[in-house]
């Protein structure tokens, strides 16, 4: 097959991108300049880290803990300025690739809140994070309710026109429940997943690891979860599904894919593999798809259910 064949251009649920690897949120914090380093390293699309309607100070240190190459466990308790100083930040940036703008709070109508904020910055989409595992007063308990993640899902889509995109929790009993909800509340797209609800304790000096006693795990350990996750969904959902969770070379993308991602994402990969994963991801990604004769990503979503 010919290169001129062959396109890692995506698009889905409105969202144009010239590959599809994104930036997971959160990973490489609120910085602008760092979302453009993603993007200049290979990635489509980014994804900001989560803003809430007021500034939080996040978790006491230690907040990130690396337990191997495989499992990163963190605490960050959602530190952000608050939309206002976000937007700060943000405006009078000019960003040549699309960005998703990551949205928590603590009731339907905060989260509809910020998103409207968030709109003056042009947002490529917004992603609901519905999931984190480790703050209880914004998000994690909204994600394990289906009737709340309608509730913020319908709020989100009735104030603002653009993609919104649920972000999911592994961390309840029916995830394919909770999605339903979302994607009956109008999501147009589902992330899944968020972290994993873990902890570690220090043998020596015999105390939980992590200033909030307990996190939530990333990294390879939890990619067989993730794409479990994906390939369920795949079966019963109608909205595209974004995936993440562990991805750190191109054959994680791809069983990603084949399970029936129309694009990944990719948070703590970058701590092992620095920025260059995303060039790195691609470049495996695009011989793959020549060897298989794949013309475009399309071709290659959900064909482990064939
Ligand atoms: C340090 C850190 C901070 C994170 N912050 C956020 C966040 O603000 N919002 C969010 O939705 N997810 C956040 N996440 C979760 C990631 O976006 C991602 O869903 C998860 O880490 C699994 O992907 P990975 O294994 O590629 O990191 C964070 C993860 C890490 C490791």
């Amino acid at each position: 097959m010919l290169e001129m064949d062959f396109s890692l251009e995506t698009e889905l649920a409105g969202l144009k991108m010239d590959n599809p690897l994104m930036l997971a949120s959160g990973v490489l914090g609120v910085c602008p300049s760092l979302l453009k380093k993603a993007a200049s390293a290979g990635a489509g699309a980014v994804v900001t880290k989560s803003v809430g309607l007021k500034e939080r100070e996040g978790f006491p240190n230690p907040t990130v803990h690396v337990i191997d190459s495989y499992a990163l466990l963190n605490a960050m308790g959602l530190p952000n300025p608050g939309v206002e100083e976000f937007l700060k930040e943000f405006e009078g940036e000019r960003f040549r690739f699309p960005i998703v703008y990551s949205v928590y709070g603590s009731s339907p109508e905060e989260y509809s809140m910020v998103a409207r904020k968030l709109l003056s910055l042009n947002p490529a989409a917004f992603e609901l994070n519905l999931s984190c595992p480790h703050v209880r007063e914004v998000g994690s308990f909204i994600g394990q309710d289906p009737r709340m993640v309608y509730n913020v899902v319908n709020s989100v889509k009735s104030s603002v026109n653009v993609p919104v995109f649920a972000k999911l929790s592994p961390n309840v009993t029916d995830v394919l429940e909770v999605a339903e909800a979302a994607v009956k509340a109008g999501a147009d797209a589902i992330v899944a997943i968020n972290t994993v609800k873990a902890m570690a304790i220090d043998v020596d000096i015999m105390k939980p690891v992590l200033g909030n006693v307990y996190g939530g795990l990333s990294g390879p350990a939890i990619k067989p979860i993730a794409v479990k996750i994906v390939y369920d969904l795949y079966e019963n959902i109608s909205v595209p599904i974004i995936g993440v969770g562990g991805i750190c070379c191109w054959r994680d993308a791809v069983e990603f894919f084949l399970a029936g991602a129309s694009a990944v994402q990719i948070g703590s990969g970058i701590l092992w593999r620095g920025l260059n994963i995303f060039g790195e991801v691609l470049e495996g990604l695009r011989k793959y798809m020549l060897e298989h004769k794949f013309k475009c990503v399309k071709e290659i979503v959900g064909a482990a259910h064939k």
